[in-house]
């Protein structure tokens, strides 16, 4: 069984993200609770308690107390869940793979009421992850970021660990596998999670670029198979890319989409599968030309971050590059008129795929490691202070008109 986690300190990434929000540690609930979309951490790792997970039934995250009140917490949570549009069967959700981004999934299915099982091959993770879990979720919820309608308790109490894949998945709606990025190991799970799988559960995977046509190939639910792909960190970043397998069902896209509008994700769907989906190609765009204009000596690494985080960034968190041509002109046509032969000459002048290496990699190195040393407390620190601004961001935008 998994022991009840201790209420402890947050962990020190969480407490150091809060301290540096502008709002403090004691920022008051704003009207985004209410609304049920807040989002808040998920990438604190605790430290290990020693004890291992058992099977599923009757190990919540959320204390002996709260296990009293568990049964009837999981069927309103659930039933809540199940009144959201695309969810007719019962069942809750088994998230597959219980660190960074398992952690962060099964705090935002929680936040929305569906009961959680949390699965790892290492049984030791998942101790760890509820008591981390637990570290956080009650940070959040004092400091008013805590994510849905139900209090920390509450949503704790959604969340077991799970030492057995089957029984993990038995009765799931929606099984959401989390475990490192690499084929084979993928490939095993989902044809494990085959065998295991009724003819209603979804089979997601958080693959952040693996082809759906690699992962599933050959799979006999295969039409229940797609790609969610968080961004990191899901609970601040609402953004999930939605990647279908040719043979998937258009009605597992449909749920999958529902279900993430459900937890208060940001769902968008690719109509087929690219190399990168659409958000690393976006950002590999990016990066790459970034790259070629250091390289060239156009602009120091330094200055270049700032086009971004002073000028195209701004906007992006509100609009698109697309709207923003809309915007930017009396309308779409309108820019097309006028910028479409400048952009094609600028675009023109483009270079090859940069190596990424040598001694432009070193430039850029040196530049980052002026700003923030690259050991492991001031990265923690700078990513800290980021995820706080992050977290700052996706209020600011709650609260503002679409
Ligand atoms: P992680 O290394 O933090 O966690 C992976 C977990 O899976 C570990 O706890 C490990 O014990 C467990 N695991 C390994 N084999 C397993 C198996 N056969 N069955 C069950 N559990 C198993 O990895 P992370 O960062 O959480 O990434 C998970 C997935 O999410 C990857 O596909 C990654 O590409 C994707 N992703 C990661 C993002 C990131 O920034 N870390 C962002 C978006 C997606």
């Amino acid at each position: 069984m998994v022991p009840a986690a201790p209420t402890t300190a947050p962990s020190p990434e969480l407490a150091a993200r809060l301290a540096h929000s502008p709002a403090g540690p004691a920022a008051p609930p704003g009207p985004l609770r209410a609304r049920g979309a807040w989002r808040g951490g998920g990438s604190a790792r605790a430290p290990p308690t020693g004890q291992a997970p058992g099977p599923c039934r009757g190990r919540g995250a959320g204390g002996a107390s709260a296990r009293v009140a568990r049964a009837a917490t999981v069927s309103s949570g659930t039933a809540r869940a199940m009144a959201s549009p695309g969810f007719s069967a019962p069942g809750g959700v088994a998230v597959v793979g219980s660190g960074l981004i398992g952690r962060s999934w099964a705090m935002l299915f929680a936040s929305a009421g569906f009961s959680v099982k949390l699965f790892d091959i290492e049984p030791r993770q998942v101790t760890d992850a509820l008591v981390s879990l637990r570290k956080e979720m009650k940070m959040l919820e004092l400091s008013g970021y805590l994510k849905g309608e139900l209090g920390a308790e509450e949503q704790l109490s959604l969340i077991s660990g799970c030492s057995d894949l089957r029984e993990a998945v038995e009765g799931a709606l929606h099984v959401q596998e989390c475990v490192p990025e690499n084929l084979e190991l993928k490939r095993k799970l989902f044809a494990q999670l085959d065998k295991i799988a009724d003819d209603h559960v979804i089979l997601s995977s958080s693959s952040s670029c693996l082809l759906p046509s690699k992962l599933f190939a050959g799979l006999a639910h295969v039409k229940q198979c797609l790609v969610a792909h968080p961004v990191n960190p899901p609970y601040y970043v609402p953004l999930v890319e939605l990647v279908p397998h040719p043979e998937t069902a258009p009605a597992t896209v449909d749920r999958t989409y529902a279900l993430m509008q459900r937890v208060g994700q940001s769902p968008v769907r690719l109509l087929r599968e690219v190399d990168g989906f659409a958000l690393n190609r976006l950002q590999y765009a990016v990066i790459a030309e970034a790259w070629r204009l250091v390289e060239e000596g156009v602009v120091s690494p330094g200055d270049l971050d700032l086009v971004m985080s002073d000028g195209l960034g701004l906007r992006y968190a509100f609009i698109g590059p697309l709207e923003t041509m809309h915007l930017n002109a009396e309308g779409m046509l309108s820019y097309c008129d006028r910028y479409s032969e400048g952009m094609k000459r600028v675009l023109k002048t483009f270079g090859p795929v940069p190596e990424f290496s040598g001694a432009t990699a070193e430039k850029v190195h040196q530049a980052m490691c002026v700003k923030v040393p690259d050991d492991a407390e001031h990265l923690a620190a700078r990513r800290a202070w980021r995820d706080g601004c992050l977290m700052r961001l996706a209020q600011l935008k709650r609260q503002l008109p679409q």
